[in-house]
Parts: C-alpha cells; structure tokens; sequence
C-alpha cells in the first residue's frame, strides 16, 4: 500500500511520487483510483454539476456530450476536487489532439523550442516534422522531429518560468476554440463566466513526469483550473496544502478532465508517471478521422484530413499532453505595475513545472530554468 511507505516526519508527497516513479521493481498500482471503472471505493463522491448551464447543442459544438451523460466525481477531503471521465463525444478527440500538436505550437504561441532556435526554425514545428513522423521507421537512428522535442507551449497571458508570474504585456489571443471548451465545462461545473486567459500545454513522451508543485500565480484563485488529458495515461498524485499531507494517485486517461476549484485550487499536485493507455481505452487511432460522424454543422470541432489524423495516431502511441486552462485576473483585476517577485517560500519553490527531460536538448532547457526538477525531488 503506497500510504504505508511513509513513515512520520518525512515528506509524505515525495516519499509517494518515488513510489510511483520507479522503475525497477515497479510499483503497486492497486490504490491508483480509476475513475474510468466502476467506482466503489469509499474516498468517491458523485459530483453535481448544472446540466441546465450548458445546452446539449452548446455541448457539442465544442464535441462535448450532453452534460447529464457525463460521469463527474468528487474526492471525499478535497472539496472543490471534480473529475469528469472522458465527457467528449465519440470522434471529437482527435480535434483537441490536432489543435495541440498542430495549432496551438503555431507562432503567436511560445514553445519549449524558441528559448534556443530562431524563430524561422520554430515557425512551422507541424510542417516539419510530419515526414519524419509519417514514415516508417527505417531502422537507423533518426534525429527526433521538432514535434518530439515539444515540451511545452504557452498560451495567452504567457507563463513565465523564471520569475513564475503572468504580465500583461506577455500576451496573445487565447484560442477561441479552447476558450469556448473551458467556459462550457466550468459552467457545468457551477463556475458560470469562466474567462480562459493563459493555457501550458505539457507534452509527455513514456518516460516524463512532472515534479510537485502548486498552480499560485494566477492573481484570483477563486476561478478554478481546468486540466484536459490526451493520449496515454498518467498516474496523477492530489495532495494538501503541505509537502507533509500524502497525496491520493489516480488514473488520467484519455479525454479526462478535471477541474480543481475552492478549496482544492491551491493544492500540492504532481505527475510522477506515463502509463499505457488500458486495453479497450480509445485510443486515436481507434476513433479515426471519418468516425467523427457524431459531430453537427456549425460546431468548432471540425472533421480532420487522413494525413492529420494519422500523423496525430502515431505520435499519441507514446505520447500524452496535457493542457491546463486557467483565469489569471478576477473581474476588474489588473496585474500590478511592478511584478511581484515570489518569495522563495515552500509553495513558492515548488511552483513550478518540471517536465523530465527525455532528451538533452530538454535537459539543457530544464536546466536554464529555475524551476525544481523532478531530480531534486529523488
Ligand atoms: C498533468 O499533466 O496532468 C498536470 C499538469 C499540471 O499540473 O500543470
């Protein structure tokens, strides 16, 4: 049992994404809540949601199911806490997958790739890398395509990573498509109004995680933080407001979606691993590009070409990314006029992402920030 590792006095959170981290002899997954399954366990909840807030048409323009066939749960101990298991509509993921790996890394946005390439070089990261990701592998060592070397890309208020604070004048439109995705399901959530205004698109391949942190520096907290999980799996970790809380681990799987709001909105969380994704979970390649007959006139989630698709299918074989949305200012709310410096306080170390690099050039990027790395946490 992962909670009974740990014994008094020591860091609870870190002693269980060690657990979950390690690789030889792998873990016990068998207290990793999967919200996929029928759900017994007394930890639990049903979630209430408004299903009034978002009309079925309204749903699935944005390829979303009717909010009352959603399965939304809460966590007993972490009010706020909503996971709705996969709510999309059969077809409409490779959308969202599409946009994450062929738009949304597209100029205004900010990459992992800009911080050591000119911008010529990081123009068309789709472009360029569909070839090498198309083919079959030929057997020899190739270079890994620009969308390999994806880590991160920032949308909006851009995230910035040294001084761990949005500005305003770091700033581009935020998807529309994205923006109307996160207002719908915050809505149903009971968060009517919900204005997206910075996105981090984390991009994992099977041996990434994310190091403990706490999303803090959007300025209102009182609007809840959306997560949208795509491709593999990945063994999430919730904790407490305190390293010394241990954290409960549960299963993301394709299409999942959370949303931490109240009291949950500042809690430790982390991503300590990738796991396949289950047999039986729809995976891309099953839903496929012509499948998408579910999806109305009229809806932003458009029908995806044969090559789209594909080079989508086979990059999300090993890979999975995760988006989170979030509202940086309160109604009213403007940024100060000298940025505020975050003290280097526990929750404030911890701040920030830590996605293992799976390659050098990840290493030197996760080297020239100053957030922790996933190795401080070993
Ligand atoms: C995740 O990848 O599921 C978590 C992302 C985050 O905490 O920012």
């Amino acid at each position: 049992m992962a909670a009974s590792i740990v014994e008094s006095g020591e860091d609870a959170f870190r002693k269980i994404f060690k657990f979950y981290k390690r690789r030889n002899p792998p873990p016990d997954f068998t207290d990793v809540i999967d919200f996929s399954k029928d759900v017994l366990s007394n930890k639990i909840v049903p979630a209430k949601l408004d299903p009034a807030a978002v009309s079925d048409v309204e749903a699935a323009k944005v390829g979303l199911k009717p909010v009352i066939d959603w399965r939304a749960f809460g966590l007993q101990g972490y009010p706020g806490f909503i996971f709705i298991s996969n709510p999309f509509l059969l077809g409409s993921r490779p959308f969202w997958v599409r946009q994450c790996l062929k738009t949304y890394p597209q100029k205004p946005n900010v990459c992992n790739l800009d911080m050591h390439m000119p911008p010529s070089d990081t123009q068309d990261i789709w472009g360029k890398s569909i070839h090498a990701l198309s083919c079959p592998p030929s057997g020899k060592r190739e270079q890994k395509s620009l969308l390999e070397r994806l880590r991160w890309v920032t949308l909006g208020y851009h995230y910035n990573w040294d001084s761990k604070t949005y500005c305003a004048k770091n700033y581009t439109p935020f998807p529309t498509d994205l923006h109307l995705l996160s207002f719908q399901i915050t809505a149903a959530c009971g968060f009517p109004g919900f204005n997206a205004e910075a996105g981090i698109l984390n991009y994992y391949r099977s041996d990434s995680s994310l190091g403990i942190h706490v999303d803090e520096s959007e300025l209102d907290h009182s609007r809840p933080l959306l997560s949208f999980s795509f491709g593999q799996s990945a063994i999430f970790l919730l904790g407490g407001t305190c390293r010394q809380d241990p954290p409960t681990a549960m299963y993301m799987h394709n299409g999942d979606v959370m949303v931490m709001s109240g009291q949950s909105r500042l809690l430790y969380h982390a991503v300590p691993r990738i796991v396949p994704a289950p047999q039986g979970h729809t995976i891309l390649e099953m839903e496929g590009c012509s499948l998408a007959s579910s999806l109305q006139d009229n809806t932003v989630v458009e029908r995806m070409s044969k090559q789209d698709w594909e080079v989508c299918s086979k990059y999300m074989q090993t890979s999975r990314v995760n988006v989170t949305v979030r509202q940086v200012l309160g109604p009213g709310q403007s940024f100060p006029e000298t940025p505020l410096i975050k003290p280097r306080t526990d929750a404030g170390q911890l701040a920030g992402y830590h996605n293992e690099p799976a390659d050098r050039e990840s290493e030197r990027m996760r080297k020239s920030r100053s957030c922790d790395s996933v190795d401080t946490e070993e």
